[in-house]
């Protein structure tokens, strides 16, 4: 539905003036980035892959250095003060958790343009985010570091200070990262952590694919390119049919064959049971 937006020179956009259509078609322009570790860096990289004029995006980090290692490699501008970020356009928050009030609050007297801000920051609710910063334009999101390659999965919620064409500017933003989904503010910690911890429990899987190929004998190299390959199609598969994954499980296990003998021996192992107690165990801390 949302469609990617290739760059090209605007001016500083005012929220309250432009119609929904200008929003849909409009690159965002300046694009502020207010900590840019593992999630910030991979926001930074997929919209550069998608388009965007790093120099319209500004980087501020905890240590100045490290913005400007930023500039060296992907040529981004590095900002040394939040104040250097008044005039954005949209902002995105990617600092750990327990820095995104404070940060929120510097915001709060700099948004000269009452810019859409993004957060990253799982855990942080509205409520507490809107304590800081009365009427902010919010949206909450939890992205995956796939969005570096524009093949992120991110769930996003809205606050409700966020005006329709804030809306689309933020979200027009997201689908430049990957697939998004919008969900109910409550249901974003799970739909978060299924999408952000679970690519961790896939190299889990790839590398242990890869050391029982390694054990009977197949290239290490060759091993990961026959898996991730193998992944890609299954998971591709399993998203454009929306076939039902006992179904398409059902399908490649034949009567007495090896895939089935295969599928009951991870089960001996408890493989579902452990993959469901390692989100409940997620979301019980
Ligand atoms: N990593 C993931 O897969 C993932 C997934 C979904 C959501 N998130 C969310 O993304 C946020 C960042 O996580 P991360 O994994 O990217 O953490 P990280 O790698 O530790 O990066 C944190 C970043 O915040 C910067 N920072 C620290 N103090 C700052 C300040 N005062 N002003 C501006 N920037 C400051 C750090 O800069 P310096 O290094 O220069 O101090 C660093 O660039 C968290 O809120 C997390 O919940 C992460």
């Amino acid at each position: 539905m949302w469609s990617s937006l290739k760059a090209y020179s605007v001016p500083s956009i005012s929220y309250d003036k432009i119609t929904e259509k200008e929003v849909n078609r409009r690159v965002i322009m300046k694009i502020s980035i207010i900590g840019a570790g593992k999630m910030g860096t991979a926001i930074i990289k997929g919209l550069i892959n998608n388009g965007q004029n790093p120099k319209q995006i500004l980087v501020k980090t905890g240590h100045y250095e490290n913005a400007l290692n930023l500039r060296q490699s992907l040529g981004i501008t590095a900002v040394q003060a939040l104040s250097d970020l008044a005039t954005s356009d949209i902002y995105i928050l990617a600092t750990p958790a327990t820095l995104i009030t404070k940060t929120l609050s510097e915001l709060s007297n700099i948004n000269q343009q009452n810019a859409p801000i993004i957060s990253v920051a799982a855990g942080v609710s509205f409520d507490e985010m809107l304590a800081i910063y009365p009427n902010a334009p919010l949206l909450r999101c939890i992205p995956n570091t796939p969005v570096a390659i524009n093949q992120g999965m991110t769930s996003f919620s809205t606050s409700s200070h966020l005006s329709d064409n804030q809306k689309t500017l933020a979200i027009n933003l997201l689908n430049q990262l990957g697939h998004t989904i919008e969900v109910p503010e409550d249901k974003l910690g799970i739909a978060g952590t299924i999408a952000g911890c679970s690519p961790a429990f896939i190299d889990v899987f790839i590398e242990a694919l890869s050391d029982a190929a390694v054990t009977n004998g197949l290239d290490r190299a060759l091993s990961y390119e026959i898996i991730t390959e193998m992944m890609k199609g299954s998971a591709a598969l399993a998203a454009e049919s929306k076939i039902h994954p006992g179904i398409l499980k059902d399908d490649v296990t034949s009567p007495g064959g090896d895939t089935i003998k295969g599928v009951v021996a991870l089960e001996k192992n408890n493989f579902r049971f452990a993959v469901i107690d390692a989100i409940n165990t997620i979301l019980q801390d």
